[in-house]
């Protein structure tokens, strides 16, 4: 059991918590009515007892399609049009019971909700435990990309059951775990030791009854401390987008077919070997995050079939680019991030990263 308080609001991490997000809402979110908002898979497994905790008659409940594709702004007219339809005030408290999904796009409703209604987080994914619950970012997707309409909105409590991660999909604990990897590499090299731990033992932690507490409270403590001092990424909570800026760009050019975490582990591989190249990393950075994507079952380099090219133009567009050159969260090693006298991000040449890209394309 871990209760971490580094920021204005508490991050529980419990198994067998659901049962007490009715008292846990009580005491920092108190309404008269709670706007409870999941999804198809997370929904039927664990909303009965999120609603019975907090009064099954104060509840409304309304319930998004599973996936990516439904972080719209169709669906968020959908939920609120219905909250308004349920004759919902400004007396509400909308609660996230899902997955990332569910908790930006919630978030996101909350934010805008009668000009903000307090939020509350209860992450059903490993992926949404240990980042996405965390920090207050919330939004949706557009046609022109991910999460290109959204706002800064901060949960006033995080409920993580760690209990419920025995029914994820493996690819989905997967994905998830590539963000525990994120987290040991940008802050603390203990950490990325026991992520190994748990990446040993795959096989016994998917699905299994052992407690994934640990783990998750890990990552927890370190996404609160970076966010807690640059809560709108003005410097320091950059490092967090590490693996992020080639990540996103193969996750975007395999067409979302490659989830975030496998995506974002492929990133981190190239990353790092960029960051080998121009001699800010110490060598056999890159091989050791290889090593544990390789026991965790996660890809370490894009699929042959996409184009490197292809890849580095999109890193265009996806980040801020300053004089030409796209900027970067890189590290030092294994614990340690560069950066601490430039903002936190560096500037890399496009040949540097073609080369990168075309080493791994090569077999
Ligand atoms: N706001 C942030 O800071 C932040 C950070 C990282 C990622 N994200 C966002 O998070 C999203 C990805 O989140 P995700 O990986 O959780 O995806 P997701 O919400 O789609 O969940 C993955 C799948 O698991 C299902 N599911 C959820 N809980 C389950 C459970 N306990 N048992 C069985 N199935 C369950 C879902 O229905 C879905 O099919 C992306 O949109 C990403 O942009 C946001
Ligand atoms: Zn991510």
């Amino acid at each position: 059991v871990a209760t971490i308080e580094l920021l204005t609001y508490r991050i529980i991490v419990e198994p067998g918590s659901l049962d007490r997000v009715g008292d846990l809402v009580r005491e920092v979110a108190a309404a008269h009515r709670y706007a409870l908002l999941t999804d198809e898979r997370a929904g039927p497994l664990y909303a009965a007892r999120v609603r019975e905790s907090l009064g099954a008659e104060s509840v409304v409940m309304h319930q998004i399609r599973s996936g990516e594709s439904e972080k719209t702004r169709e669906n968020w007219i959908a939920l609120t049009d219905a909250m308004l339809a349920d004759g919902l005030g400004r007396d509400t408290t909308v609660i996230a019971l899902g997955g990332g999904v569910v908790g930006d796009l919630a978030g996101f409703v909350a934010a805008t909700f009668m000009r903000g209604v307090p939020f509350v987080q209860v992450p059903t994914t490993l992926l949404a435990m240990v980042d996405a619950s965390v920090g207050g970012k919330t939004g949706v997707d557009t046609p022109a990309g991910k999460n290109l309409v959204g706002a800064f909105h901060q949960p006033a409590v995080v409920v993580a059951d760690t209990d419920v991660l025995r029914t994820l999909p493996p690819p989905h604990f997967r994905s998830g775990m590539a963000e525990a990897i994120k987290h040991g590499v940008i802050a603390s090299v203990d950490y990325f030791d026991e992520v190994v731990t748990v990446a040993r033992s795959m096989e016994r932690w998917v699905g299994s009854a052992l407690d994934l507490t640990p783990l998750v409270a890990g990552s927890v403590r370190i996404k609160a401390a970076v966010v807690a001092d640059d809560e709108r990424e003005a410097g320091r909570r950059k490092i967090l987008n590490f693996g992020h800026t080639l990540g996103h760009a193969v996750e975007s050019c395999s067409e979302y077919t490659l989830l975030h975490g496998q995506a974002i582990a492929i990133g981190m591989v190239l990353e790092a070997e960029i960051a080998e190249r121009m001699s800010i990393a110490s060598s056999g950075t890159a091989n050791r995050i290889r090593d544990v994507l390789d026991l965790v079952g996660l890809p370490d380099r894009p699929p042959s079939w996409l184009d490197p090219d292809q890849i580095l133009e999109r890193t265009r567009t996806d980040k801020k680019a300053r004089g030409g050159r796209v900027e970067y969260a890189l590290p030092i090693r294994i614990g340690a991030m560069a950066g601490a006298t430039s903002g936190w991000s560096i500037a890399v040449d496009d040949d540097v990263v073609r080369t990168v890209l075309h080493t791994a394309h090569a077999p």
